[in-house]
């Protein structure tokens, strides 16, 4: 069985983790830049690069020791090498091809958003369940938000059917709880409070709830909180959890609702979650029932598959490399993602 080493460095976590291709996770080690990020409210991508360059080899190490495999062990090296921050993206990519040309092992990048769309194939409990292809996915994150169908492993057989026109969902769980002055990152802190609140206190609108497509808007939903806010400042612990509930139900509501008509647009009877916004556990309880009411099998990966991790980049990188997938040393990394856009950022008229 191929055993390949994972390297991840696309945002804020530097990670490294050894899986098979069958999704055995021998190591997975994770090292967070959160606190180091967190005084400024969001990453600062030159801060983010500075961290990589230091934890990298460590974090490398680690995990070929806690796998208890010698370099030799290995079959092949994947890498993160698009989307995310450049600098961020540089330091794993070239530490992958050190590696690879050190090793004369093979080097396969992997596409973050393919690492995320394939995330819960990755074996953590003895009786997981995966999906079966086709499946359709909900990738919620926080640089990115959008609903795939995913025929196989293979980039090329995975397609955007609708994204978000403005923010990504986890930005706006961000953004809402850094204007309720709550601290980053602001999605677990929002999932939290949320559960002390009372969502039917404030109603919001729901963001294109009603269009016939998988388009989404996250950035409206934000200025509804900021504007309520700006107008009525929160003076209790419970006002605030009443903002946090309110907003959380509005954006899991959307999300959920896209993903199930998705999926019986696509005649698909699997869904999933992934992405770090998968780890809401309104959002994991929201698409569980909203599953079982349509007759759809829905995989919910455990919480280390949901946030950003090297497994299953390891893991995306064994299905490319089996499937004959090799990079040079000439690889270059990108902040684009290989998958095809189907929707556009930003308003205006669309064709
Ligand atoms: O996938 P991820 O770890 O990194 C990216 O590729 O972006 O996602 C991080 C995002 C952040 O915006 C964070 O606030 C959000 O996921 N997040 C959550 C939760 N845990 C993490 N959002 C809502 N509820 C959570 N429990
Ligand atoms: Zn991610």
């Amino acid at each position: 069985m191929p055993l390949v080493l994972g390297i991840e460095s696309s945002c804020d976590e530097t990670a490294a983790a050894v899986v098979s291709e069958s999704g055995t996770v021998l190591s997975d080690v994770v090292h967070s830049q959160v606190a180091l990020h967190a005084p400024y409210g969001g990453v600062v991508p030159e801060l983010a690069s500075r961290d990589h360059l230091r934890a990298l080899v460590p974090v490398v190490r680690e995990a070929m020791d806690r796998a208890g495999l010698p370099f030799s062990g290995l079959d092949a090296i994947a890498v993160t090498a698009r989307p995310g921050l450049i600098g961020a993206l540089l330091t794993g990519v070239q530490v992958a091809k050190g590696l690879a040309y050190a090793t004369r092992l093979p080097l396969v990048a992997v596409d973050h958003l393919v690492g995320h769309l394939l995330a819960p194939f990755v074996c953590r409990a003895p009786e997981q369940v995966v999906p079966t292809f086709p499946y359709v996915a909900l990738l919620a994150s926080g640089g990115h938000t959008a609903i795939y169908r995913v025929d196989g492993p293979d980039a090329a057989q995975i397609r955007e059917l609708g994204a978000t026109r403005d923010d990504a969902a986890g930005e706006a769980f961000d953004k809402v709880a850094k204007l309720l002055g709550l601290g980053y990152p602001g999605g677990p802190i929002v999932d939290r409070l949320a559960k002390l609140g009372d969502a039917s206190k404030l109603r919001l609108v729901r963001p294109m709830a009603h269009r016939k497509d998988w388009e989404m808007s996250f950035s409206g939903l934000k200025t509804q909180v900021a504007t309520l806010v700006a107008r009525r400042p929160p003076t209790t612990e419970a006002e605030v959890a009443d903002l946090c509930a309110s907003f959380q139900e509005a954006a899991t509501t959307v999300l959920v609702d896209k993903l199930v008509s998705a999926a019986r647009a696509e005649a698909v009877s699997c869904i999933v979650i992934t992405g770090g916004v998968a780890a809401n556990a309104e959002l994991r309880a929201r698409a569980t029932s909203a599953a079982r009411a349509a007759g759809l099998t829905i995989v919910v990966p455990p919480f280390a598959s949901c946030t950003d991790n090297a497994a299953m980049i390891a893991y995306a990188g064994a299905q490319r490399f089996v499937a004959g997938g090799r990079d040079g040393l000439d690889l270059a990394a990108s902040s684009r993602t290989i998958l095809p856009r189907r929707t556009r950022k930003g308003t205006g008229p669309r064709g």
